[in-house]
């Protein structure tokens, strides 16, 4: 094949793209997780959306948010309006990155050259799928495209243009908060309503 281990072929093929990621070296995480976790979702998705990375539950069972943080955002997006089912859903970063303690895995936020490093594979989940929308989990989703500067408590909900370097490749860009983050909020309730309203106004864009 044509994988040289830290880049993704020059191909829109989801299938080839899945095949070449399982053998990425692009950056460090690969050595202690399980195995990369790609996306998942039909080919031709109106909607893509983007997490952070893999969890702990995420990394055993090879698919993207089957975890907690991935159970709430299936009941945010069922109570916005989505389906799921019809969306393409994946991470920014692909590998599961973690402290061990005792028997417990710890997340760890990936670091800049970490995100930047799966920034290729994101490319090409989106020259394959071309979703209408993009969506994006958490400031660590919203800055690997919009870049650092970009702060979700000033554009939350808030339609966005492609950034240059992803021209073409979807047309709004919406960022949220991360399910993950809603878990952790002293006021859960609010988070939580918050966060479906936010998917909402996505939805109708
Ligand atoms: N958190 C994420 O950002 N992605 C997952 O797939 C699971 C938890």
């Amino acid at each position: 094949s044509h994988a040289d281990g830290a880049a993704p072929p020059d191909t829109a093929d989801l299938t080839r793209l899945r095949r070449a990621a399982a053998d990425c070296t692009g950056c460090g995480l690969y050595r202690a997780a399980t195995q990369t976790i790609f996306g998942e979702g039909p080919r031709r998705s109106e909607v893509l959306v983007a997490g952070e990375q893999p969890g702990d539950q995420e990394d055993r069972q090879g698919k993207p948010f089957v975890g907690p943080a991935g159970r709430l955002l299936d009941e945010a997006l069922a109570e916005a309006g989505f389906d799921r089912e019809a969306m393409y859903v994946t991470n920014v970063v692909k590998h599961f990155k973690f402290t061990e303690r005792g028997k417990r895995r710890i997340h760890e936020k990936p670091s800049r050259a970490e995100v930047v490093a799966c920034r290729p594979w994101l490319v090409g989940e989106l020259r394959a799928v071309r979703p209408r929308l993009l969506l994006l989990l958490g400031a660590t989703a919203a800055q690997s495209v919009y870049g650092t500067a970009f702060r979700i408590t000033r554009r939350r909900g808030e339609p966005m243009a492609p950034p240059e370097e992803f021209a073409g490749l979807f047309d709004i860009g919406v960022a949220t908060v991360h399910p993950s983050s809603v878990l952790r909020a002293p006021d859960r309730e609010t988070a939580r309503a918050e966060f479906i309203a936010d998917l909402r106004a996505a939805r109708e864009k």
